[in-house]
């Protein structure tokens, strides 16, 4: 069962819990990054713009083959209350992704309210199957507990049918 772990990272948090998923599952990482990089002042004005309007930001790596996988994890930190728009970016540039399972997570400080929903629709339009969602808030990613469900998560997920 071949993992591939695809995660943006602002601030290092979610690029932290997906290096313990990989820790555990031992897939492959692969970190998104947007072609032009936020300042803390345009992440905050023109980042939640974007990601309140779901677009997508152009993202490097140009496209993500996941042909090769069986399960795809995908972890965005919260913008807005939604998904950031180069993790939009990321489900966007998926190729050959099309009936392969994922397990989506989000990182946020208090609330991921459209986060999970936005990135489960965006992937059941390229033919995703969601089979797993975690959100840790701020006090969650400080703990095993909740990253430990997670890794849970992933491993029922590879393990089924
Ligand atoms: C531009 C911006 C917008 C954010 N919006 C939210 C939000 O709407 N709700 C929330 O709970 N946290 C919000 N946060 C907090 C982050 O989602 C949280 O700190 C996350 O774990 C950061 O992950 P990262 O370090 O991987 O970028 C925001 C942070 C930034 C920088």
């Amino acid at each position: 069962m071949k993992i591939c772990i695809i995660f943006h990272s602002y601030s290092g948090v979610t690029r932290g819990i997906a290096e313990k998923i990989n820790s555990a599952c031992r897939g492959d990482l692969v970190e998104v990054t947007p072609k032009d990089n936020y300042s803390t002042l345009s992440a905050y004005s023109v980042g939640c713009f974007r990601a309140r309007k779901e677009a997508c930001d152009p993202i490097s790596p140009d496209t993500i083959d996941v042909s090769a996988y069986d399960l795809i994890v995908i972890g965005t930190p919260v913008w807005a209350w939604k998904a950031t728009p180069a993790i939009n970016g990321a489900i966007a540039a998926l190729e050959g992704c099309q009936g392969k399972k994922a397990v989506i997570f989000a990182t946020c400080g208090s609330s991921a309210k459209d986060t999970l929903p936005i990135m489960k629709s965006a992937l059941e339009k390229k033919g995703v199957r969601v089979c797993g969602e975690v959100t840790l808030n701020k006090s969650e990613i400080s703990k095993n507990e909740k990253i430990n469900d997670l890794i849970s998560v992933i491993r029922e997920a590879s393990n089924g049918v």
